[in-house]
């Protein structure tokens, strides 16, 4: 598929179908809707004086241009009364839904960008990821694939100013691609992305990217201690794996890394607490976690930011055999402290405690994890937003910002120390679990037992990991969530340290 930008003029355009990003008025001065509206003789405002049209994020509109134009049908796409970059993508990717379900294969985006640089730029870069997320489908398993991407994807730029807009662009492009690389990862299934699978599919993306990658195997675990991925893969055939990915852009730089920690449950069956039927069909995406850290680690080994970046992924299945870790068990993970087991559903937070152990060890801060966690975030939040933890005021703000901006929305969840008592155990420094009220901060303050004195963000992405009653980006199937808010967070840090000229 060719994605370009072309500066035609809308009465030149040749192509399938015109998609074109129209607010609450046709006649906003010097928009190209009202430049529309005019070769079409006033059939827009006609459309919208009837109220078959009202502009409103997310609505759509076909017209038949009827030799009136060059091109023979425009998309009208509502992009709200108040247009964001937010309404744009999803704006954008719905149009181009539509336009591959009417099986059009060149498409020619057009919307209004601002006269100021930076946010036309910001605003085409939407735009562009809206159009690539809109167009993925994984289609792997369909022997005749029921729908093919569109043979070319135009994006109009009326600015003479090609250069700052081609940026944009290629931004665009990579923070598509990233995340759509991290939806094929949460799509395959569990049979096929086994942790070893898993680890080779991060080798090859870092080989493609030149960054460092280090996969631990199940001896190096051994000898580091990590007693909890080891007991959650102690009823798998499938060896665990922990991912190390690294991207040096200051390497004379003594400031910490930072690390993005992954949850890489490749299949959660439970373990011996068994999930039921229904709780288990969705659990090839317990991996989600893990796909936005490789997503994000794409963009950022792309685009080169001057920062240090550690990516963590602890990878595992959690199956039920003769030889699977058991309620009753205590543990010790690798900061040293002692688990008594509850619950073997409950293994993401056994994993990820060896990882954050790993970072905090190596020094890193501020430490991101990233896990597909809990039901009960999933059940709070409605897989709208996914929930954010934090010890750090400011690291919070700077997430909330990040996801603000990509559309991947987070909130704030506590972790008051409260929560401790909970999890007390009378044989081990603690219990697993902490009964059934406020499971997701419970969880949330297990994992800051291993962080050390670490800034420290955890982001609860359980139900996030697909879409479910979001149609702007797909019916259903993986969503590729946190990839490119992570990678904005990363790139928004390496910026704010620049020193400045
Ligand atoms: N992977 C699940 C959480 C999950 C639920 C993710 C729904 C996506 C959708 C996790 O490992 C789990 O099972 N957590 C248990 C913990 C409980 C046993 C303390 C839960 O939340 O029920
Ligand atoms: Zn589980
Ligand atoms: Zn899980």
């Amino acid at each position: 598929m060719q994605t370009t930008l072309t500066q035609k003029k809308l009465i030149d355009i040749t192509c399938d179908m015109l998609i074109l990003g129209a607010g609450h008025s046709p006649k906003a001065p010097s928009s190209l809707l009202a430049e529309i509206d005019q070769l079409m003789g006033g059939h827009i405002s006609t459309i919208y004086a009837n109220g078959e049209f009202k502009g409103n994020s997310g609505e759509i509109c076909q017209i038949y241009t009827l030799d009136k134009m060059t091109v023979r049908r425009i998309l009208l796409v509502g992009v709200g009364e108040h247009a964001t970059d937010n309404t744009f993508r999803r704006a954008s990717s719905i149009g181009i839904r539509y336009a591959q379900r009417q099986a059009a294969r060149e498409i020619v985006l057009a919307f209004d960008l601002d006269e100021d640089k930076d946010r036309a730029s910001k605003t085409l870069q939407a735009v562009v990821e809206g159009a690539l997320l809109g167009s993925y489908s994984f289609t792997r398993y369909q022997t005749t694939p029921r729908q093919a991407p569109p043979e070319s994807i135009q994006f109009l730029n009326p600015n003479p100013d090609q250069s700052s807009l081609e940026e944009a662009l290629q931004r665009g492009i990579i923070m598509a691609e990233a995340a759509n690389f991290a939806r094929d990862l949460v799509n395959e299934q569990s049979s096929v992305l086994t942790p070893g699978a898993l680890a080779a599919k991060a080798g090859t993306m870092a080989e493609r990217f030149s960054l460092e990658c280090q996969i631990i195997d199940q001896n190096q675990m051994q000898e580091l201690g990590m007693g909890g991925l080891l007991a959650v893969a102690k009823g798998s055939s499938e060896p665990p794996t922990f991912i190390i990915l690294r991207h040096r852009g200051l390497p004379e730089s003594t400031d910490k890394d930072i690390a993005l920690v992954g949850k890489g449950i490749t299949f959660d069956s439970g373990g011996l607490s068994i999930k039921t039927a229904d709780g288990m069909a969705s659990m090839k995406g317990d991996m989600g976690g893990a796909a936005a850290v490789l997503g994000a680690m794409y963009i950022i080994g792309a685009l080169k930011p001057s920062i240090n970046v550690t990516a963590l992924i602890p990878g595992s299945e959690n199956m039920t055999d003769g030889s699977s870790y058991r309620p009753g068990d205590i543990l010790r993970l690798m900061n040293g402290k002692t688990i008594e087991i509850v619950n073997t559903d409950a293994e993401g937070r056994l994993a990820l405690a060896d990882a954050l152990s790993y970072a905090s060890q190596e020094g890193y801060s501020p430490i991101i994890d990233i896990a597909t966690l809990t039901g009960g975030c999933y059940i709070a939040l409605g897989g709208v937003r996914a929930g954010l933890f934090c010890n750090d005021h400011t690291l919070s703000d700077e997430l909330m910002e990040s996801g603000e901006i990509t559309d991947e929305k987070f909130w704030p969840m506590p972790v008051d120390d409260d929560y401790l008592e909970k999890f007390s155990s009378q044989i081990a420094d603690m219990k697993q679990t902490g009964g059934r009220y406020g499971g997701a901060s419970i969880a949330a303050k297990i994992l800051e037992q291993f962080v050390g004195k670490a800034s420290w963000g955890h982001l609860d992405i359980a139900g996030m990991e697909f879409f479910e009653g979001n149609p702007a980006f797909a019916e259903t199937g993986a969503s590729g969530f946190g990839a490119r808010a992570l990678a904005t967070f990363v790139l928004k840090r390496a910026e704010a340290n620049k020193p400045s000229e």
